[in-house]
């Protein structure tokens, strides 16, 4: 404790004088001296541009501290990511922000963290298994598989744009698809969006002609669009030439919903409605052109704010903001959270939520 307290006042100091150093005209980057505290950022990969977006916006939020900023990617290699906080805490970190590939891979590397008294924010993937995880950023990931499924059941006429039940009874013909089974919101996704599917699967209003619905069967590995691909394209017999027409799909994540999109496309007609998540660049210009149906925001800049102040609070020695402390267990503790509230995106929306609040410029379609 007495350790704890020690380092983290000194890192004080250091921010204390790393913002004067910032007044007196410093740039963020110029004012991180050798004894700015260095917050290491572990991310999973570039491949998807969210994860990008997140890199930056932690590293620009973290220089303007003027803090040290350490960023790497993993390009979703579980061995790199278990390395790449090593280096960090061998080379002085003062606190870690990680973006987990395997939320269960990284329960040795933080163990020497927090042998090291450096904090750990675990940022919108809860790490598993460990106890030495003190803080998780992230959104109300239950929330984002209800609102993906009350999106695929607006598409299909189910629900009415108010939310409210329609008349329809179908039965409308859908196939699932989760993430990654190592990434623990995909599990937290799929049980709210089923928290809505289930009970209309079993009055019949929804068929899923493949029979598949239990995760383990349904999840992508690695939240690959092309093990997506290759999964839709299996289930595509069923429909094609048997007057069978597929209705729906739930997608968990943008870059599945497009990779299904496309793949569904050999089937002709109309394209099934079909849900999503990040409101990645290409998926809104599919929603705009009336492909994919929907996507769930979830603004980085606001998580990245929100694991900015916790990793501050922990530096200054202070108590981070939480909003939840009762949801996120990772198997050792529940780990205290800050949810922020994902919003649906649907072409009836997109300009308000994501033009005008400035999070993609109108020429970016
Ligand atoms: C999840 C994340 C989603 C999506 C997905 C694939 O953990 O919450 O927003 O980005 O990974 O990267």
């Amino acid at each position: 404790m007495t350790r704890t307290r020690l380092r983290r006042g000194a890192a004080a100091l250091v921010l204390g004088l790393a913002a004067t150093a910032a007044v007196a005209g410093c740039s963020g980057s110029a004012a991180a001296s050798t004894d700015a505290p260095v917050v290491g950022v572990a991310m999973p990969t570039t491949t998807s541009a969210r994860w990008i977006a997140d890199g930056e916006n932690l590293q620009r939020q973290l220089d303007a501290l003027g803090y040290t900023v350490e960023l790497e990617y993993a390009e979703d290699d579980v061995p790199t990511q278990v390395e790449q906080p090593q280096a960090m805490i061998d080379n002085g970190a003062d606190a870690l922000i990680v973006g987990a590939i395997d939320g269960t891979a990284l329960k040795d590397v933080l163990a020497q963290a927090a042998d090291k008294d450096i904090p750990i924010v675990s940022y919108d993937r809860l790490i598993r298994e460990s106890p030495d995880v003190d803080y998780y950023a992230s959104f109300d990931n239950w929330r984002v598989g209800v609102l993906q499924a009350n999106s695929l059941l607006q598409g299909l006429g189910v629900l009415d744009a108010a939310g409210e039940r329609t008349a329809a009874t179908g039965p409308f013909a859908i196939e699932l698809f989760a993430g990654s089974s190592d990434d623990n919101n995909a599990t937290v996704f799929y049980n709210g969006a089923m928290s809505v599917l289930t009970p209309l699967i079993d009055s019949g209003v929804l068929v899923v002609p493949s029979g598949q619905t239990d995760f383990a069967t349904i999840a992508t590995q690695g939240w690959s669009g092309d093990v997506a691909a290759e999964r839709m394209a299996t289930l595509l017999p069923a429909y094609q030439g048997t007057g069978l027409h597929l209705d729906g799909v739930l997608s968990p994540y943008d870059g599945i919903s497009r990779s299904i999109i496309e793949t569904v496309s050999a089937l002709g007609g109309t394209l099934p409605v079909v849900s999503g998540q990040d409101a990645e660049l290409d998926s809104v210009k599919s929603i705009v052109a009336g492909e994919q149906y929907s996507t769930v925001y979830k603004d980085t800049r606001q998580l990245a704010e929100v694991a900015v102040s916790m990793v501050r609070a922990l530096l200054d020695g202070t108590e981070p903001e939480v909003n939840d402390t009762t949801t996120y267990d990772n198997g050792q503790k529940v780990v205290p959270s800050y949810l922020l509230a994902p919003q649906l995106v649907t072409v009836e929306n997109y300009q308000a939520v994501l033009i005008d609040s400035g999070y993609y410029e109108a020429a970016d379609l």
